[in-house]
């Protein structure tokens, strides 16, 4: 890594210690974790979230559903503080205030997002990367070399069987198929212990075991962790089994059960005009 990459990383460190609580500090009085009221955000006078409102409980496992430009993304977006509302509340449990808050602070409180492109080290073995994604310390090769405490073995271990690589820990990434590189990528993640993971289109590509598996990895999250999952595959959404939120030209449309939403007129006819 480049001293100039190192030297941000490590300021934007400094920064966050002084501010932002430690994850297990998390304040989930009233058991909400994440909590988004009236968010609007404008591209050009174009309103891609118009008076979004959301409230995700701890330990809950939502859906998000919507037409493409429903605002999904930008959602994320705003969540994880790549794009700053124009108007709005938005609160990881209930003092941290996302909207005043930088990228890698919201990611050191415990918000953790998966981007569909894995970002894996292809050259590196599985359970390196694992490995690497644990360390604080960002610096690369430091931390491959120093030794892993007893502790730390057992916490990429955990992760290696759940995320069901276990039989694929000394290989290279990159030779995983897309589906176990996914994976790899939300065990990387795993491995900061984010109290709230945010997946967009997590099975886009996936074979409908991979689905499978990814569903059920994902329900077996959830209690632990609050998980926020976007995607269009509804056989993978009703496996999931959560609430499902409806967006739509930036707002929510409807929400609740998967057979409640399928049935609501406002909705069909939302994917059914397209
Ligand atoms: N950076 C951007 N600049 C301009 N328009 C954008 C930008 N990001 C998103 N949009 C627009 O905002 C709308 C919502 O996009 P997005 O959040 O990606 O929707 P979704 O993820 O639901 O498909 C779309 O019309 C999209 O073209
Ligand atoms: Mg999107």
């Amino acid at each position: 890594m480049s001293t100039a990459m190192h030297d941000t990383i490590a300021s934007s460190g400094r920064a966050s210690d002084s501010r932002v609580l430690r994850p297990g500090e998390l304040d989930l009085t009233h058991k909400v974790i994440l909590y988004l009221e009236d968010i609007s955000v404008s591209f050009d006078g174009f309103k891609a979230l118009n008076n979004l409102s959301l409230t995700i409980d701890a330990g809950e496992l939502r859906a998000i559903i919507g037409p493409n430009g429903a605002g999904k993304t930008t959602m994320m977006d705003v969540i994880t503080g790549k794009t700053r509302p124009d108007t709005g509340k938005a609160f990881f449990g209930q003092t941290l205030d996302l909207t005043r808050m930088s990228e890698p602070e919201i990611a050191h409180a415990g918000i953790g997002r998966k981007f569909q492109k894995p970002t894996i080290f292809e050259n590196h073995s599985v359970f390196e990367n694992l490995e690497l994604a644990m360390k604080t310390d960002k610096r690369v090769w430091k931390s491959l070399f120093a030794q892993l405490t007893g502790d730390e073995r057992d916490r990429v271990s955990d992760t290696l069987k759940r995320i069901r690589l276990q039989a694929e820990a000394d290989r290279p990434a990159g030779l995983l198929s897309h589906g176990q590189k996914q994976w790899l990528e939300i065990g990387m993640l795993l491995m900061q212990e984010p109290r709230l993971l945010l997946l967009d289109e997590p099975v886009a590509g996936m074979t409908d075991e991979e689905t499978e598996r990814t569903a059920e990895l994902f329900v077996s999250l959830a209690g632990q962790h609050s998980l926020v999952v976007v995607e269009h595959d509804m056989s993978f959404v009703e496996a999931l089994g959560g609430q499902v939120t409806v967006l739509h030209e930036g707002s929510v449309l409807a929400e609740g059960s998967l057979a409640k939403v399928q049935n609501d007129p406002r909705v069909i006819e939302v994917y059914l005009g397209r």
